[in-house]
């Protein structure tokens, strides 16, 4: 086996795999000068985002929400949680201003691929029995009112056009979603119709975006978070805006004077961004071409789909894994990014995790140190990139918030708290690294220490039940 491997390695095409890799460092490089360019672009689409309705890169959608939570929130509610391969129900009892977060219990349950792909009732009627089954084992020190109904925040995260907080309809799917049947539908009624379909008993008081969810959930905890950003399965933004600066809001001003904007980033394109055959094939190939195209450069779904492609091209072209291409590095999607990440951080002298996994992953036997460090040079590329990109999104943010700079001489941005989730952020090190440090890079001493990205781990689904207290169809009895 250790001749037939050397012999393998020895007909590797190094000039041609140096000259490859070089290609793609080129044409993935995001130097200062062009993640400025990649932010202002950013900040001029949202202007436009916010002026028309329709026609735009970034939806920047109204949520309808124009409070965020105070801390005054009683009662007990519940969460679900719809947007990536796993859904989540939660139950929480707040206790106010003196009990916050009393008591809480979630249940995570992965969601059967055909599921993504196949019939709306199928899907609904799968995540209302899950519910149902969860609340049914609510326990005896959750405390709900004699002769109510239970209220329930849904995270659906998805883009929804909403025309207030307890109803909207999905624009389109994403994420390795694809349910033609429930675009265009509300998607509350939709669950609704599951809910009863289960016998449950439940009304949904707030639709919320995991964004939202996740603002939400951060400004209860602090009050200087403007803007929340997830870096998960899929990537996007939601910020604090002026309802006066929201050109195409046809509403009343709110008391606030506030409304928060689910900017839909994801769908975010330019001229700018640095996108390379492999991201072109990949978009042509998704079941959304064209489509959440800055998505498609950062989130978690892609990076080890972009990796590899690379492999294949350098397995194909140089003979990268030896004379044969693996078989495996040809299906879509084999390489998911949590096993990118476990190679990217590989410290050991042999990089025996990146031998381990494109083993075990991938079924590439006998690789040599050479080999694998290429394979390591190909993370750090395209994880990079990611980092640096979602960056330079969270600065068109501070420049559109006035919060990218101290401004008049002499005074001092205020502090400004970013609440960020998703897995891609709290397992990828490489990636929340570079997230940080471009962010402070791109914004300069001044904004440095005013501008604070802060982990708000399941902000979301907390954020859902705090808007669902807030927006209780009970409020307006207690307050009386
Ligand atoms: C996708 C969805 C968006 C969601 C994001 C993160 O971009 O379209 O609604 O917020 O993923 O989950």
């Amino acid at each position: 086996a250790l001749v037939a491997g050397q012999r393998a390695q020895s007909s590797v095409l190094w000039s041609h795999v140096e000259a490859v890799v070089r290609e793609l460092e080129e044409s993935c490089a995001t130097p200062i000068k062009k993640l400025r360019q990649v932010a202002d672009a950013m900040a001029v689409e949202m202007h436009a985002g916010l002026a028309s309705e329709g026609g735009t890169k970034l939806k920047m959608l109204i949520s309808y929400v124009d409070n965020l939570p105070t801390g005054d929130e009683t009662g007990l509610f519940y969460a679900l949680d719809l947007g990536g391969t796993n859904f989540r129900v939660l139950r929480v009892q707040l206790g106010g201003k003196e009990g916050r977060v009393v008591k809480q219990e979630f249940e995570e349950v992965s969601i059967p691929p055909q599921l993504m792909t196949g019939g709306s009732d199928e899907l609904f009627d799968f995540i209302a029995s899950a519910l149902a089954r969860f609340v049914a084992s609510e326990g005896e020190d959750y405390h709900l009112p004699v002769g109510r109904q239970r209220e329930l925040g849904f995270t659906f995260s998805f883009p929804v056009r909403q025309i207030s907080i307890g109803s909207g309809t999905l624009v389109k799917w994403t994420k390795g979603f694809n349910i033609d049947a429930t675009v265009g539908e509300d998607v509350v009624a939709e669950l609704a119709r599951a809910m009863e379909r289960q016998g449950l008993n439940m009304r949904v008081s707030a639709l919320v975006n995991d964004t939202i969810g996740t603002l939400a959930g951060g400004r209860y905890h602090d009050e200087d978070v403007v803007a929340a950003v997830i870096l998960g399965t899929g990537t996007n933004a939601a910020y604090v805006e002026r309802a006066e600066a929201i050109p195409k809001w046809r509403g009343l001003l709110p008391k606030s004077g506030d409304m928060v904007i689910n900017m839909e980033w994801g769908n975010f394109s330019s001229a700018h961004l640095p996108v390379t055959e492999y991201d072109r094939a990949l978009d042509d190939e998704s079941l959304n071409p064209g489509e959440q195209i800055y998505e498609k450069l950062i989130s978690g779904m892609y990076l080890g789909e972009i990796v590899r492609r690379i492999l294949l091209r350098l397995a194909k072209e140089a003979a990268l894994f030896g004379e044969t291409v693996p078989e495996k590095l040809l299906v879509p999607f084999v390489l998911r990014t949590p096993v990118m990440s476990a190679m990217h951080h590989d410290r050991s002298s042999d990089l025996d995790v990146v031998g381990t996994k494109l083993k075990d992953e991938l079924g590439i036997s006998s690789t040599s140190l050479r080999v694998r460090k290429v394979v390591v040079q190909i993370c750090e590329v395209v994880a990079r990139r990611s980092g640096c990109l979602a960056a330079a999104g969270i600065v068109g943010i501070m420049k559109k918030v006035g919060r990218d700079d101290a401004g008049e001489e002499g005074s001092r941005v205020p502090r400004t708290v970013i609440a960020m989730d998703g897995g891609l952020y709290e397992h990828y090190a490489m990636v929340s690294a570079t997230v940080q440090c471009t962010v402070k890079e791109m914004l300069g001493e001044e904004a440095t220490d005013s501008v604070v990205i802060k982990m708000a781990n399941d902000g979301s689904g907390v954020g859902a039940a705090l808007l669902a207290a807030s927006h209780s169809q009970y409020l307006e009895l207690e307050q009386s």
